[in-house]
């Protein structure tokens, strides 16, 4: 820019263009030419810029921030992250699971909190949710599950039939189908969340002692919800409404924050804890390990481009950093394959040199060449070799973080611990965390999304999967159901589906 003047504009290759507005013709009403390349640029680029959107979280945004670390876990983990007085920077990207990218905000869904750390040995991931547990345990059911949140084959139409056709088949899914039902299955806004490692994960200190923990991101914002009326109204009224949320509050200095804490579980008591504590759709119940502080995250800056910065950004929970390992967790080892593998295919072969994904720590590997590669590489292009290239310390990062395993190469659910069932601690939160206006909350919602084109058997299956969390629970589902779909359709009892063709009759 000179003066209050704008920069001419330029090709992408900087040609001076002769017009912003005028294609080249042969006289005004002639035809347009092909040798007007910068028309052809506009069109081609235009054609380009869409990647491929995330298969599941799709939808979301994220801002930038940094990591300060407050309480002392240096003898838990050596992390440089995690050492007194370490501040580090970072992204995060906030989604919902289901929904394609242009989805309402506040559909009720879990929502990704997925942070990516700058550290000073190396990218470190954390992809986590708002929630403390999963539907499923083995990553073998990941991609049904996802599958039956989407879209049938024939119509294109989201399916409560299909949900509750997995879910009830599915009991191990019943913790988390309940939170999803609760009071957070809609936060009020992406601030005013927690977000969870879910995952047990291992750190190991500067001595090479282990220990298991689970992270807890609790929002300094507090806890809020939309009832599902609110959320409803929400989606017609402003699709983005989380989106525009988070942006707005960063640019008038109202930064969001949350506290880390962390349980941790010593080493041995894995083997004979009360639940198991890898299994993916089970809490630590406070009582048993407390909240211990580790830091702040706070978010300060607004994205300038949100498909370079946010869209592109490559979250992978595989980015590990020395003194942080993975647990036995089935769900969290698929996972270590499955973001990679995502980001090679939907931005390609060199996504980690894009500026949201590098290393702000140098970068000293093997890998070369593929397409769009601008990093150059150097000689020699191969370990071992004696011309002087990057060499693995193995005296300070040989020892991988780890556990002992061994045994016959098997396809079998976990070995139960002692207090393991699929509805235990469904029913506790049902029954001690929720109190009398959230429990009846709890009933509309379930109630309100089987009358959404549930039919028998699953309907049927489904208030049993409620009576299994709780009794009470079940039995008050089973007569909202019946009560609201006689009242709204005659012949709901012949037809096995009731609401939704009583809905779609006063439509
Ligand atoms: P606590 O009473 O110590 O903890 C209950 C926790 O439930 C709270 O700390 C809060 O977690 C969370 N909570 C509060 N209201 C709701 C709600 N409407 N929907 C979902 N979660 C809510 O008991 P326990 O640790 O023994 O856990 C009891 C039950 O609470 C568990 O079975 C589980 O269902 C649920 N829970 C437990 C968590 C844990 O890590 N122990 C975490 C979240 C839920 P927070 O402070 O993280 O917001
Ligand atoms: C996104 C796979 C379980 C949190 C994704 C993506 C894939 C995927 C392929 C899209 C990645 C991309 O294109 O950028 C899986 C598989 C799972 C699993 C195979 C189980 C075996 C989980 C669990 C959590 C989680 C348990 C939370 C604890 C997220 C988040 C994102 C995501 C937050 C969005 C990241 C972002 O903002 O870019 N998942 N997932 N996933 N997943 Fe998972």
């Amino acid at each position: 820019m000179t003066g209050n003047q704008p920069h001419p504009t330029t090709t992408d290759a900087g040609i001076p263009v002769e017009s912003d507005e005028h294609s080249l013709t042969v006289g005004p009403d002639g035809p347009i030419l092909l040798q007007d390349h910068y028309l052809i640029e506009q069109m081609a680029q235009f054609n380009r810029e869409r990647v491929p959107e995330r298969q599941p979280h799709a939808k979301g945004s994220g801002a930038f921030g940094r990591f300060e670390v407050t309480g002392d876990v240096s003898g838990l983990t050596k992390a440089a992250v995690f050492q007194p007085g370490a501040k580090t920077d970072l992204v995060a990207r906030f989604s919902t699971v289901a929904g394609e990218r242009g989805s309402p905000d506040t559909w009720r869904d879990p929502r990704g909190f997925a942070l990516k750390f700058y550290t000073t040995e190396g990218v470190y991931d954390m992809v986590g949710n708002n929630t403390p547990v999963f539907f499923v345990k083995d990553p073998m059911k990941f991609q049904h599950f996802i599958r039956s949140q989407k879209r049938r084959a024939d119509n294109n139409l989201r399916d409560h039939d299909m949900q509750w056709d997995f879910w009830t088949l599915s009991p191990e899914s019943a913790h988390q189908v309940t939170w999803l039902m609760g009071d957070r299955g809609i936060p009020r806004t992406w601030r005013h969340m927690n977000g969870y490692s879910s995952h047990t994960y291992l750190w190991v200190n500067a001595a090479g002692e282990r220990h298991w923990v689970k992270y807890h991101f609790k929002t300094d914002q507090g806890v809020e919800f939309f009832t599902q009326h609110e959320g409803d109204q929400m989606a017609a009224a402003d699709t983005d409404y989380h989106t525009r949320d988070l942006f707005e509050a960063i640019e008038r200095g109202d930064h969001p924050s949350w506290t880390l804490h962390v349980q941790v579980m010593p080493f041995d008591d894995a083997k004979d804890y009360r639940f198991n504590p890898f299994d993916l759709t089970k809490v630590w119940p406070h009582s048993d390990y407390p909240l211990a502080e580790v830091g702040r995250m706070t978010l300060d800056r607004n994205p300038t481009d949100h498909h370079a910065e946010i869209e592109q950004a490559a979250f992978e929970p595989n980015n590990l950093v020395p003194g942080i390992g993975p647990s036995p967790d089935r769900m969290l080892l698929g996972r270590l394959f499955a973001y990679a593998d995502a980001h090679r295919h939907r931005i390609g072969a060199n996504y980690r040199q894009l500026p949201v994904n590098a290393s702000t720590s140098p970068v000293h590997s093997y890998s070369k060449d593929g397409a769009m590669r601008f990093a150059k590489v150097s000689d020699p292009v191969y370990a071992p070799n004696s011309k002087g290239g990057p060499r693995a310390d193995t005296e300070r990062y040989g020892a991988p973080a780890s556990w002992h395993a061994d045994g016959e190469i098997v396809r079998t659910a976990y070995v139960d611990h002692a207090e393991d069932d699929d509805w235990g601690q469904a029913g506790t939160m049902v029954r001690d965390v929720l109190d009398d206006d959230a429990r009846a909350r709890l009933v509309d919602n379930i109630v309100g999304h089987l009358l959404n084109g549930v039919s028998e058997p699953v309907l049927g299956r489904a208030f049993d999967y409620w009576r299994n969390v709780d009794k009470d629970l079940g039995d008050r589902v089973e007569s909202g159901v019946r009560a609201k779909a006689d009242e709204k359709d005659p012949k709901a009892d012949e037809q096995g589906n009731p609401a939704r063709s009583a809905m779609q009759r006063k439509a």
